[in-house]
């Protein structure tokens, strides 16, 4: 089999090359994302691969099943820029990687919490600079703080794990609580109170359109004078404008975000030698109590293997026409 790799990065080629010593799929590794003018390239392929930002909408997925593409293998968890409903009315099968690691994204919204609270890469700079002043680089103890988590499935549930490490408070909102995590010492509440009892919220639900915008200007609202925020899930889970308002005001005390609500059309790239058009980002990225990473919370080794192994069996399930439980359905949106 034939299969087109969109969005491709020199990761993506190293870890996929390796899974497929014995495999013997062809791989074409494309740097150009999916929208339906690069879908016209796939005449010549069985399969598509796609990525988080890739455009998978009505349009791109009726140019691929013009060019006779019947499967699109996401090397992600989310599905939400998938139209689900064309891809099945369209005979396109889509498969994903449910799982690969939880505890690199788990752990990488840690990393934003501790570098916020602890200023390190402040410290960082300054100390390359040979300033080593300790002015201004007050912090805070993460141990003994309440931790809001919204959304505990796989990640959420890691990431409650590591907080309570730090001999946090955990609480939880989830409309499907888990047992586990009862039994665990983690207390649910309804998102109002998880809002205003938390030191730090960290997001770990998919974005849906219960979801979409759940960090506004009422919510924000509810939140602490000084609260952390914490965004490794989906940038449309914030109204950007709002929380910038909430951060001018001195309301919202910090925010770590992996994801933005428009980084399709940044993340991923090198800009460094661009004029940046897009006003929010630049103001985000002037603020001192703000630290964005650019998509990163999946990239590290162990989740590379995993990701590449669970696309190629997909694509091997696939051709050898088995069910798979990684196949993702409207069912699963409904
Ligand atoms: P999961 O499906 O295991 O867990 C999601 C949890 O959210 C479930 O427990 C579900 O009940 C809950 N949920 C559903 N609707 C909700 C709502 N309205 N309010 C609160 N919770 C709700 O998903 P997993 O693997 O834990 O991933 C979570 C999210 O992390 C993904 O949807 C994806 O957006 C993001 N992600 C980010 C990555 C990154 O590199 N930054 C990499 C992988 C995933």
């Amino acid at each position: 089999m034939k299969i087109a790799v969109f969005s491709s990065k020199s990761y993506d080629e190293e870890y996929f090359i390796n899974a497929n010593t014995s495999k013997g799929f062809v791989f074409d590794f494309i740097e150009a994302p999916l929208d339906p003018r690069s879908a016209k390239w796939t005449k010549d392929y069985d399969a598509v691969c796609a990525f988080v930002n890739d455009d998978l909408g009505r349009d791109t997925l009726t140019e691929l099943r013009s060019c006779g593409i019947r499967l699109v293998a996401l090397r992600c968890a989310g599905f939400n820029h998938v139209d689900l409903h064309a891809a099945r009315e369209l005979g396109i099968k889509i498969m994903r990687v449910p799982a690969y690691s939880p505890n690199a994204v788990a752990e990488h919204a840690v990393a934003l919490i501790l570098t916020l609270a602890r200023k390190t890469h402040k410290s960082y700079n300054r100390v390359r600079d040979a300033n080593f002043s300790l002015e201004r680089l007050v912090g805070f103890n993460i141990s003994g703080k309440r931790v809001g988590v919204i959304g505990t499935g796989k990640i959420g549930q890691v990431f409650a794990g590591i907080m309570q490490g730090f001999g946090c408070i955990v609480i939880a909102y989830d409309p499907y609580p888990s047992e586990q995590m009862e039994k665990q010492g983690i207390t649910y509440t309804t998102l109002k109170k998880l809002f205003q009892l938390s030191d730090i919220i960290s997001l770990h639900c998919p974005l849906v359109p219960e979801t979409h915008r759940i960090i506004n200007e009422e919510s924000l609202s509810w939140m602490k004078k000084g609260a952390m925020l914490i965004n490794t899930s989906r940038g449309k889970l914030i109204h950007t404008p709002d929380v910038i308002h909430s951060l001018r005001e001195k309301h919202l005390g910090y925010l770590g975000i992996d994801v933005y609500s428009e980084e399709e059309k940044l993340f991923f790239r090198d800009l460094s030698e661009r004029i940046i058009d897009d006003e929010a980002i630049m103001q985000l990225i002037s603020f001192p109590n703000v630290l964005i990473t650019s998509h990163q919370g999946f990239l590290t080794h162990e989740a590379l293997i995993e990701i590449a192994e669970t696309t190629l069996k997909n694509i091997s399930d696939f051709r050898d026409q088995k069910s798979s439980e990684n196949e993702v359905t409207p069912l699963l949106i409904n």
